[in-house]
């Protein structure tokens, strides 16, 4: 089980708690590239529990800072963003994307003292058309991770930011809890109603597979096998990556570069951030042999449109105000398991519904559960490793470690060495960023 201090450790992220310490060795994704136009408006942002500003200076250059001005805390979203820099609009002092002052016309030119003055900036980088944030020292700054679709140009990806009204680990979890598939998305289906190449069809007709759980280079795997006919193995892969990334296994493992960040914007709200290379084979067959649509296999996101708020961005229509649109009658007909047609949506649901930080001495958890509680523990190590003994967790010494690892399902003859079958797999696979690391 999780206990309370440990369920503390886990799901804190401000500045100086373990888990907010770890994050911050890590580039995260922060907001869209066009979220942010040159001298247009300073965008609001929250990341890790801290009220930052973005902007975009007239060379295209991208700032993001701490939202107030280091002269009197003046919030740097009213500021002025103009000729190369944010100008605060209490006393005009103005700084450029680096956080330099470079203009304070208050303060008499012999007193000037601008080359003192630091706004608290953070590293910026763009890469897959989106704006990436470094928070932590400067002098640690890792490299940019070898993701293979965060490699990728943004014109050969589709990328999705969604806010969820939670902490990141349970919604994280829902990327890793391979039994619930069967349930929540599929607890409606009849196996009888699928055509026989319908690959759903493995997954109802076993809802309770067995699987292998793993620490990995990059952080867990776990490797979900089940009969799939003919003798063969149905086998679904998935990843969960630090520090807070995941790889689901809905998709030809070959095609699959894909990658999803739950990214803490504080301890209570979360930014899913979907990176997708358009060249992946969608897993699901949504209609029935007899030619009908399968219910409850929604695709999409219902955004609503985007506020200045600090949690106005890239929110969903359908939240706990109105039950996530839980349909009843849909639910008691079958016609989907939940109730709820999208299947974002679905997991949305039960992860908010779990409260805005999941109270983990509460649960009961099941074998069926272990690659959640490996990555508890995988997370809980590192975090402390890094607060006692100053180890760097995965990935940031060896930023390479992110381009093993993949998720997504294959068919093979019965077999059990699963590490050398994935080994096989990816050695197979198709590797669109190659090009870039070459
Ligand atoms: S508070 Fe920003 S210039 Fe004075
Ligand atoms: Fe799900």
């Amino acid at each position: 089980m999780t206990t309370a201090a440990e369920s503390m450790e886990l799901t804190r992220v401000g500045p100086g708690t373990a888990m907010g310490e770890l994050m911050r060795r890590y580039w995260i994704p922060a907001a869209i590239s066009s979220e942010l136009v040159a001298d247009g408006p300073p965008l609001r942002l929250m990341l890790l529990g801290e009220k930052l500003i973005g902007f975009r200076d007239s060379a295209g250059r991208v700032g993001v800072m701490d939202h107030r001005c280091p002269h009197r805390c003046a919030s740097l979203f009213l500021a002025r963003n103009e000729e190369n820099g944010l100008r605060c609009v209490y006393h005009g002092w103005k700084f450029d994307v680096a956080g330099h002052c470079i203009d304070m016309p208050s303060v008499p030119p012999h007193q000037d003292f601008k080359e003192k003055v630091r706004a608290k900036a953070y590293q910026v980088t763009e890469r897959a058309g989106i704006v990436w944030v470094y928070m932590g020292a400067a002098e640690q700054t890792p490299p940019f991770p070898q993701i293979e679709a965060a490699l990728l140009p943004r014109e050969e990806l589709t990328v999705v930011f969604a806010q969820r009204s939670c902490n990141y680990l349970q919604a994280l979890e829902g990327d890793i809890d391979t039994s619930h598939f069967g349930f929540l998305h599929g607890g409606h289906i009849d196996a009888a109603e699928l055509a026989a190449d319908n690959l759903l069809r493995y997954t109802v007709e076993n809802r309770n597979p067995e699987y292998y759980v793993a620490d990995s280079d990059w952080g867990t795997t776990y490797a979900a096998y089940r009969p799939a006919g003919n003798g063969n193995l149905y086998w679904r892969f998935a990843n969960f990556l630090f520090p807070f990334w995941t790889q689901t296994p809905q998709g030809e493992f070959p095609y699959q570069v894909d990658i999803r960040a739950w990214v803490p914007m504080d301890d209570t709200h979360t930014m899913f951030v979907h990176i997708s290379w358009n060249g992946r084979k969608r897993a699901i067959g949504t209609v029935k042999k007899d030619g009908s649509t399968l219910h409850g296999f929604g695709f999409g996101h219902n955004h609503l449109p985007n506020t200045t708020d600090w949690y106005g961005r890239w929110r969903l229509a359908d939240g706990e105000a109105n039950d996530w649109g839980i349909d009843r009658r849909a639910q008691q007909s079958s016609r989907s398991y939940s109730g709820i047609d999208n299947i974002h949506m679905q997991d949305q649901a039960v992860t908010e519904s779990m409260g805005p930080i999941s109270d983990h001495p509460f649960e009961h958890l099941a074998p069926s559960d272990q690659m959640v509680t490996r990555t508890r523990r995988r997370l809980l190590l590192a975090a402390r490793a890094l607060r006692d003994k100053g180890v760097a967790p995965p990935g940031i010494v060896h930023p390479e470690v992110f381009y093993a690892s993949r998720g997504g399902f294959f068919f093979t003859a019965p077999r059990n060495d699963w590490r050398e079958l994935y080994g096989e797999q990816l050695r197979v696979a198709v590797r669109p960023a190659e090009k870039v690391l070459e």
